[in-house]
């Protein structure tokens, strides 16, 4: 009997990224690990541009907002019809890239990732300068996610960061030498802060290799690595130690 998932038609889950911005979306996503990834069938890429729903002369996408006030704000139809032309799935997750939203940590990565892998597509609309108008959120969008507690010029840059957060943990994408397992915030690591790392030479500008890391004793160094880590997430991040998060 054939496997659905074996059979050459299964297509791999599609990360959707609605952008004014397609050229900046596609050129990250077509680099280093997120490239790979499309490359070797773990995962497909749509970059959708926006502007090309306007259905207006001049394409215009955005306007001032009522009330009055600095900044433009995204117009609700072409986001509208972007989101309902690209969607297969009408359970497919809809998320919003915005100062405003919920913040962005590994296990919410691991939760959207889940996600796309059970709705075969995750939809992402890059947020706009100063806002887009409430109606699409409305309307269309059910998850609206921030990426730390600053603003940036738009949501593409956040977009970005969670498809790379989300992609490198599909499994087999990345190899042994790039494992993900004992990353900071994982559960090797106990949601905290990963440890220092070397590479040759040994000694460089008079500073050593701390000795253990050439001792070639595997349990010790281990040992070593996890007491360090603890270090620096005490240090660097008390806020970890007190409730660690829970992604594998
Ligand atoms: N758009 C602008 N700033 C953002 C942020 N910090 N997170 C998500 N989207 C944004």
């Amino acid at each position: 009997m054939s496997n659905v998932a074996d059979s050459p038609a299964a297509k791999a889950p599609c990360i959707k990224i609605l952008t004014l911005f397609p050229d900046m979306v596609r050129t990250v996503l077509e680099t280093s690990i997120p490239g790979r990834a499309q490359k070797h069938g773990q995962v497909r890429y749509q970059v959708v541009d926006i502007r090309s729903y306007a259905t207006n002369k001049h394409r215009k996408v955005d306007d001032t907002a009522y009330g009055g006030g600095a900044g433009m704000i995204l117009m609700a139809q072409p986001v509208v019809d972007a989101v309902e032309d690209v969607r297969e799935n009408d359970d497919a997750t809809v998320i919003l890239t915005t100062p405003q939203g919920e913040a962005f940590e590994e296990a919410l990565a691991l939760e959207l990732l889940a996600d796309l892998q059970l709705k075969g597509e995750l939809i992402v609309i890059c947020g706009h300068y100063k806002g887009i108008d409430e109606r699409a959120i409305d309307l269309v969008v059910n998850r609206e996610v921030s990426i730390g507690d600053y603003v940036l010029s738009g949501g593409e840059l956040p977009a970005l960061v969670i498809a790379d957060a989300l992609v490198r943990r599909i499994e087999g994408v990345l190899n042994n030498e790039e494992s993900a397992n004992n990353d900071s915030f994982t559960v090797t690591r106990g949601g905290g802060l990963d440890c220092q790392w070397y590479t040759k030479p040994p000694e460089y500008r008079g500073l050593a290799v701390p000795e253990i890391l050439l001792s070639g004793h595997h349990a010790n160094i281990e040992k070593w690595r996890t007491e360090q880590a603890q270090k620096r997430t005490t240090e660097r991040r008390p806020d970890l130690t007190a409730s660690p998060k829970k992604s594998s």
